[in-house]
């Protein structure tokens, strides 16, 4: 039996096995009766733990392709279903990862959707999803607006719409975007499902496998998801406090020439910098010296605590070099499922017929809805609320980091938005303090998932938005207790620095 192990692929191991071994047996290569090598031997033979091979059989066994006797060991079974071989052949399920794309083999980093997933555990305190929090979600005015529409337009509200959203939305925004000095018809603005769909639609637009893209050293993961995804290089341009360091940026632009930046100016994600006018100004100026789109993203400007109000790079770009995005999302609820994207006519056209493969147009009720929401002036007045209170939940949290943390925690002091970027002390490492960290019930997102290349395993992202200043506090005392004791045991820390805190013992 001929199995092999690519410990460069991510498939996890005891899958590589389990799906080979699959395979001989679909493929009649092992017949029924067939013994398969002993657990032991073929860890041996593999270089692999034995409970790796101990996995694989036990999928194989659970799939009903073999059983373990003891004493006579594993063999392969008659698999009933078919009286000649070649019809049993057929009628067996497919192997689908035989006939995945190569795009697919590049969409298999499943951290959203567990992150997701983990908001449904109610014992424990996640820092996790930077999302609003579900008691401030309008509900009461939805219901309302949403009685008010069904009365007035019914059915129309589930008839198709136009693949660029709803006009009067289109209109709004073109009004609430003028305010902040942008400048933007209706004709400019495509309303998407989230603005992960104008990344996505920007991603299909623009890259072709190999091209480079050009992000912030660590950044949004869906962003990097999604341009790794298209086969993009990416590269990874260095951030201090006022945000990308555009002397770097100047050089990566010079040498790859990529096919556009991605950037969140204002409160970005995860780090929840807000980038200096001047460096705004700077990074203009060497996209239209290099000829280079930039793609903004700025789902978090409105949710600002201190500080005025930012320019987004788009109304400062005078040479229609900004492609704008924003979102619902983060100022009145993800469910929704709508953002919006402001580009230049031509490319809005284009953007257009990606969106029109995606998914025909946006859910035609959410965006009656939100619309009516918005002229109704009640959008403002939500913000000024939820500004009031994430404000004060960033200060508990910052408040619980100041009462709770030990020695060597760094953590940032963000003017918006709903995150604070810690650094870990020497030798920590943010995945492992993770492990230890969901035991005690509390939970956060460790920095290498923000970063496209090696890097940010010593960072991880604590949000504010969810949880009420109470929890807050009992979230930090956890999460703080959980670190100090790493870093008291040793247990968990990098072996250099294990070393050096037991030579520094000795002395
Ligand atoms: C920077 C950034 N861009 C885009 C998104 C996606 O948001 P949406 O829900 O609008 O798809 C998020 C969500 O976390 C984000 O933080």
């Amino acid at each position: 039996m001929q199995v092999n192990v690519d410990r460069e692929s991510r498939t996890p191991l005891y899958l590589q096995i389990k799906n080979q071994i699959r395979q001989l047996i679909l493929s009649h290569s092992l017949q029924p009766g067939y013994r398969l090598p002993p657990e032991r031997k073929l860890a041996a033979a593999l270089g692999v733990n034995r409970s790796t091979v101990v996995n694989a059989y036990r999928e194989l066994e659970a799939d009903g392709l073999i059983e373990s006797h003891v004493g006579r060991g594993t063999m392969v079974n008659f698999i009933p279903g078919g009286e000649a071989g070649e019809e049993l052949y057929l009628t067996l399920p497919p192997v689908w990862r035989n006939f995945y794309s190569s795009r697919a083999g590049r969409m298999n980093n499943p951290f959203i959707s567990n992150i997701l997933d983990m908001v449904a555990r109610e014992d424990t305190i996640s820092f996790a999803l930077g999302v609003p929090a579900q008691e401030f979600h309008p509900v009461e005015y939805f219901s309302s607006i949403i009685s008010g529409l069904m009365n007035k337009e019914g059915s129309a509200l589930f008839e198709h719409g136009p693949t660029a959203g709803h006009y009067p939305l289109r209109e709004y925004l073109a009004g609430y975007m003028a305010k902040r000095a942008i400048q933007a018809g209706p004709e400019n603005i495509i309303i998407l499902s989230g603005s992960q769909q104008g990344l996505d639609l920007a991603a299909k637009v623009f890259i072709e496998p190999g091209d480079a893209v050009v992000i912030e050293e660590h950044t949004y993961m869906g962003a990097i998801q999604v341009f790794a995804a298209a086969g993009a290089r990416i590269f990874s341009v260095p951030m201090d406090e006022e945000g990308l360091q555009v002397d770097v940026l100047e050089q990566v632009l010079a040498r790859y020439r990529p096919k556009f930046i991605y950037t969140q100016p204002t409160y970005q994600n995860p780090s929840g910098i807000a980038m200096s006018l001047a460096r705004r100004r700077e990074l203009l100026r060497l996209a239209y010296r290099f000829h280079v789109p930039v793609l903004e993203d700025d789902p978090y400007s409105e949710l600002h605590y201190e500080g005025g109000f930012l320019p987004s790079l788009k109304s400062l770009d005078t040479s229609d070099h900004v492609i704008y995005l924003s979102t619902f999302s983060k100022v009145i609820s993800p469910g929704l499922r709508l953002g919006w994207l402001a580009a230049p006519s031509d490319l809005a056209r284009q953007l257009l017929m990606a969106k029109q493969l995606d998914d025909l147009h946006c859910n035609t009720l959410a965006q009656s809805v939100v619309n009516e929401f918005c002229r109704a002036g009640l959008l403002q007045a939500h913000l000024a609320m939820v500004r009031e209170e994430y404000r004060k939940r960033r200060d508990a949290m910052l408040a619980s980091l100041e009462e709770f943390a030990p020695p060597g925690l760094c953590w940032s002091r963000p003017a918006g938005g709903f995150h604070i970027w810690c650094s870990l002390p020497e030798g920590v490492h943010a995945g492992a303090l993770l492990s230890r960290a969901v035991e005690k019930k509390v939970t956060f997102v460790p920095g290498d998932v923000f970063c496209a290349n090696a890097g940010g395993t010593d960072r991880l992202r604590l949000s504010f938005s969810r949880c009420s200043e109470t929890i807050i506090r009992e979230g930090i005392r956890r999460f703080c207790t959980v670190l100090s004791k790493m870093i008291n045991t040793g247990h968990g820390l990098d072996e250099a620095a294990r070393q050096r805190q037991d030579l520094g013992q000795l002395f």
